[in-house]
């Protein structure tokens, strides 16, 4: 069983590989006693509890809480601060109940203050096999007097001792990604967006570890399922350990409960792994790809894409387009895009957001012309919206100058000369679903690139309302999804592709409701590799567009197609290049790998994916992606420089199964070996001159 109560105050959550312990102190305190590998006789941990230190501090800076809260003696971060209306401001609790849900995968604890009518109920489900404990909670009030509630964070997860890294990200736009493993030895460390969205510099998950390698090493990891502003803090506690918390951002939110009311804050997704950072991927990966993903386009890899926004920009026309499509279709693509430009007013950035329909001087006969012509060359059809902003420009925005978030007393902050609609309004909501419902029963359109290229800046209406406004960080990202939900409940059968300035909107509640990401705006094969790395640890393959591009990539260098090809085709494999530039070798030479690639899509978008070397310590950049019945792998080996004349490189394969005989070709011969040998001995690989790269197709050997 999943969720065990060995007592009335002490639960086990057990997933395949690990185990959480949860009781109440002695001090009625709910603390964490132990999280990691699992544990096979929980009984062993009724009657211990965390109250065996020897210094003289405060019971309240020792215990390895599941829910602190601001005040007392906490003298640290804590997970929530609640203020009532006397002005009292820290939550001190009795645990209340402790029980199993009627799923026994659930288990909820109840804090019920000491004093006011409000409780917290702590919520966790475990996931067995995808070895997955999910936490949230509910705060409630049941008194008259209103309740502010001034953090209330998702979860919070304790590990013992010192001595822990941590992992996020400081990047950037075009610099996605960007991977730190930094110490947490003093001092706290925060991690927030402040974008109104996830944004391009940190992310909302968390990854600790103590030197862990890929395959080596204890690693303790979280996602967090909110695409707006999110604050996560890793705190070294000086009574001996680590406390790490996540949820939604408080710098700029708060919500009030009025009588009755409660806040459910969204779910964070938290694991271990015992074997390192690969481990820790694939398992979240399988999770992510099973579970939480839309039902939809589960378990379906991707098709592969041509968007012809680096071929036009904004120059975009129904003859030009059907053309490009002609090219997509005889290289094998499987679904055109016309990205930013085909709306009414459309013709640069400065105009248009807001009036979604389509520009009758571009597309004269309409967009059926071009859907039309798309579906008979054999491919599905998509369309680039931004459904979120609006320009001052647009007609939208004459009629509802309201309807963006503004200061009376200031102009309206723009960036790329677009405003953001108030997307916590229900009327706005309304108008949106109602709009691009039309647009996606009115033209045939398999799929939709959901963009959003700019920060909040501004939160504010014509009318001050302070409980209002207060929430607007939350309800705006609720009013994002209640739009995603309604379109896919309408159009189940639309595919939607989360983008926000390249990768802005990489995250666990994007995962959720959109069937891809595009991870950034950058298609650099070399910058590329990396993003796409860093992007692996917690995020998986299938949702990981990727293109091949030529020179519009971002730093005016040239690399070999093959290169770029192979580095595209690691992910869900996108063509973003100017067809009417190319060769017809060049054609011919894409063609090729399109066809090469639908092989082995399955295996990489949903095989399980082994990081067996990174340019970060090495020469080779070496990726294999093994489907998960083990008869197929694939492996892509990269290398800048060839230097000192070491042009052989041998890569030991993982996840095989030792006793299979496999079969592949290297330069035209075939070889035939088992799991074993792959797997201790490797392949030799020839990587020549710059910007090699190898593509070797594994099979089971049957005959
Ligand atoms: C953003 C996206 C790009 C492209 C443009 C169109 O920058 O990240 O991929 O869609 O908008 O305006």
């Amino acid at each position: 069983m999943a969720v065990k109560l060995l007592s009335t105050q002490t639960a086990a959550l057990e997933t395949a590989g690990s185990s959480m312990i949860l009781s109440v102190s002695p001090d009625g305190i709910l603390e964490c006693l132990y999280w990691g590998s699992r544990i096979h006789r929980a009984e062993d941990f009724l009657g211990e509890t965390s109250d065996c230190q020897t210094v003289n501090v405060d019971n309240l800076q020792k215990v390895r809480e599941e829910c602190s809260s601001y005040g007392s003696k906490h003298f640290r971060e804590t997970s929530m601060k609640i203020r009532f209306a006397d002005g009292t401001d820290d939550f001190r609790y009795t645990v209340q109940m402790m029980t199993v849900g009627t799923d026994p995968n659930e288990l909820e604890v109840v804090l019920q203050d000491i004093h006011f009518p409000v409780t917290v109920h702590l919520y966790y489900r475990v996931y067995e096999e995808a070895d997955v404990i999910e936490k949230w909670r509910k705060i409630e009030n049941g008194g008259k007097d209103p309740v502010h509630l001034e953090r209330f964070f998702s979860g919070e997860f304790t590990l013992p001792g010192e001595g822990y890294q941590s992992i996020n990200y400081n990047g950037r736009w075009a610099k996605e990604f960007h991977m730190y493993s930094e110490p947490v030895d003093s001092g706290a460390k925060v991690y927030e967006s402040f974008y109104g969205l996830t944004g391009h510099n940190t992310n909302p998950i968390f990854i600790i570890h103590q030197d862990a390698r890929e395959d080596h090493g204890e690693v303790w990891y979280g996602a967090l399922e909110w695409s707006g502003n999110f604050k996560t803090i890793v705190e070294p506690v000086n009574t001996g350990f680590l406390s790490v918390m996540t949820g939604i951002s408080d710098s700029n939110a708060a919500v009030t409960l009025h009588e009755g009311e409660s806040f459910t804050t969204p779910p964070v997704y938290a694991g271990y792994a015992q074997n390192g950072f690969g481990e820790m991927t694939r398992k979240m990966h399988r999770f992510a790809d099973d579970i939480l993903a839309p039902a939809e386009k589960r378990k379906e890899a991707l098709p592969v894409l041509y968007n012809s926004w680096y071929a036009t920009t904004f120059d975009v026309s129904a003859g030009a387009q059907i053309q490009l499509a002609e090219k997509a279709a005889e290289l094998g693509v499987e679904l055109f895009v016309v990205d930013d430009g085909w709306f009414v007013g459309r013709k640069d950035d400065t105009a248009g957001l807001g009036d979604w329909s389509v520009d009758l001087e571009k597309f004269p006969k309409g967009l059926r012309e071009l859907t039309d012509r798309v579906h008979a060359l054999g491919m599905k059809f998509g369309l680039w919206i931004e459904p979120e902003m609006v320009n001052c420009i647009s007609s939208l925005y004459q009629k509802h100058p309201d309807w963006v978030y503004h200061y009376q007393s200031r102009r309206i902050l723009e960036q790329r000369h677009q405003y953001e609609l108030n997307m916590s309004d229900p009327e706005v909501v309304d108008y949106l679903t109602d709009t691009f419902d039309c647009l996606l029963s009115e033209n045939d359109i398999d799929y939709i690139k959901w963009d959003m290229n700019r920060y909040q800046a501004e939160r504010g209406t014509d009318t001050y309302c302070p409980e209002k406004w207060e929430r607007f960080e939350i309800d705006n990202t609720y009013g994002i999804y209640r739009l995603i939900q309604r379109l896919r409940e309408k159009h189940p059968e639309v595919e939607f592709e989360a983008c926000a300035s390249g990768g802005g909107r990489v995250d666990y509640g994007a995962l959720r409701w959109f069937d891809e990401y595009w991870p950034s705006d950058n298609s650099d094969p070399i910058d590329r590799l990396a993003i796409q790395e860093a992007y692996s640890f917690l995020y998986p393959i299938r949702y990981m567009r990727a293109w091949y591009t030529q020179d519009e990539g971002m730093n005016h260098r040239l690399v070999p197609m093959d290169f770029s090809m192979h580095v595209a085709m690691t992910g869900a494999l996108g063509i973003g290049i100017d067809l009417n530039r190319i060769s017809e070798k060049e054609e011919k030479d894409l063609a090729g790998y399109i066809r090469e690639y639908k092989q082995i899509r399955d295996t990489v978008q949903l095989g399980d994916l082994y990081r067996l070397s990174s340019f970060r310590n090495s020469p080779v950049q070496a990726l294999e992606y093994v489907s998960r019945d083990r008869k197929d792998a694939v492996l892509f080996a990269f290398c800048l420089h060839e230097r000192y004349g070491e042009e052989l490189h041998t890569v030991r394969l993982s996840g095989l199964d030792p006793d299979k005989p496999y079969a592949f070709e290297i330069d035209g011969k075939r070889i035939a070996k088992t799991g074993e040998y792959l797997m201790k001995r490797g392949i030799d690989l020839r990587l020549r001159g710059d910007y090699a790269s190898a593509l070797v197709k594994i099979h089971a050997d049957d005959h």
